[in-house]
């Protein structure tokens, strides 16, 4: 038996020797998805069937280098609930958030027997295990972002689902009760049942905060970036995903840069360009793009107007340093600032191990932009 035959023999075992490279087909791609495609087919599905016979009414992201899903751990799709409708109770393993594009007073989301309503801009958590049901009791159709760690979860075979017993569950808590018993000042006596609590960010205090940083400094990788803080613990909206929303100001360009986390954008306001290696993607509002693990990347504003972006990354699981690794991202940056601290190891890619700093001193908040002090201690790596 030569070579290729003792790869034929395994293969028809379903076994591979390391020796028999072939290429690796489940590659998250760079691609976008036009909003008027996803709306159109949102529509039309508004039209043709019910929220009770498909479930839930969402139009999915597939990644052309999938066989299924967008990501292989988070997962944007876009759901629709037509006036008077419900889509029933239920809870899985699997987290999820809603980041709300169209709403309306009498719309809402019943999250563990909590009312959160659902107005433009406003986003809502819902920890995994949770009861949630949704309803829209307006006079127009409710649309929002869904955003699960559904991929991670079934990677794992750990994803489980259960239906309430009935089509909408009880309200048994006050309205506003999560953004009081978890809000700054907190009862002392209670604790939250999860890791992370339903919560509702709305919107009116979101944009209050970009607008107040807009003549900052900002972060010269991303621009006014905000993160939805966990209430708990002031750490990733929940363990698994981090949702974030960034403002980009009239014409603004951000450096270049790269991570070992994967994150997936949706146009909210304004228009721009986001160049993830080779590829240029033109966003528009309602466009939903992704940018995979350890691709360079950079947005620009291309108008007169203020652009924002929501984002959903899965640095929570991606952070390896919390396993003992050390995370490694490397941005052109280096080379102008050289902060020596941030090593590069040895295992990196060729074109990383070519921004090596010459120097070996460490570096000092003299050298660099504040901001980017912090976002390299924050992220970049430390070869141990
Ligand atoms: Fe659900
Ligand atoms: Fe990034």
């Amino acid at each position: 038996m030569d070579l290729e035959g003792l790869n034929q023999w395994l293969a028809e075992r379903n076994l591979k020797g390391h020796w028999d490279h072939q290429p690796w087909s489940q590659t998250v791609r760079t691609h976008l998805w036009k909003g008027k495609d996803i709306f159109e087919g949102l529509n039309q599905a508004g039209e043709l069937i019910t929220t009770g016979e498909a479930g839930r009414r969402t139009i999915q992201m597939r990644n052309p280098g999938l066989s299924a899903g967008m990501t292989n751990t988070i997962h944007i799709s876009v759901q629709l609930v037509n006036p008077g409708e419900v889509a029933a109770a239920h809870r899985h393993t699997a987290a999820a958030i809603r980041f709300i594009l169209k709403g309306n007073p009498k719309a809402y989301t019943v999250v563990q027997g909590e009312r959160l309503p659902m107005s433009e801009g406003d986003l809502l958590t819902t920890p995994n295990w949770t009861w949630h049901d949704h309803f829209n009791g307006g006079d127009e159709p409710i649309v929002w972002l869904d955003g699960l760690d559904i991929r991670l979860v079934g990677t794992f075979g750990a994803m489980i689902q259960e239906n309430f017993k009935k089509e909408q569950q009880p309200i048994e808590k006050p309205d506003h009760y999560s953004a009081k018993v978890f809000g700054q000042a907190r009862p002392t006596w209670i604790k939250s049942e999860f890791a992370a609590p339903p919560y509702r960010y709305p919107w009116a205090e979101t944009y209050d905060n970009l607008l107040a940083l807009k003549e900052s400094a900002g972060d010269p990788f991303d621009g006014v970036l905000l993160e939805y803080s966990n209430p708990l613990t002031g750490g990733p909206t929940l363990q698994t995903f981090s949702c974030q929303i960034q403002l980009l100001r009239p014409k603004e360009k951000t450096y270049s840069h790269r991570h070992t986390s994967t994150t997936v954008y949706h146009g909210f306001r304004g228009s721009g360009l986001t160049k993830v290696s080779a590829n240029h993607l033109n966003w528009d509002p309602g466009d939903i793009f992704v940018v995979p693990s350890w691709q360079w990347h950079s947005h620009e504003n291309t108008t007169d107007e203020d652009a924002i972006l929501f984002s959903i990354t899965d640095r929570p699981e991606a952070r390896m340093e919390d396993r003992g690794w050390k995370m490694a991202i490397l941005d052109p940056l280096f080379s102008i600032f050289k902060p020596a601290l941030c090593d590069v190891p040895h295992s990196l890619p060729r074109e990383s191990r070519s921004r090596r700093p010459a120097s070996n001193r460490p570096c000092s908040r003299r050298d660099i932009h504040p901001s980017v002090h912090r976002w390299h201690l924050r992220r970049h790596i430390i070869p141990g």
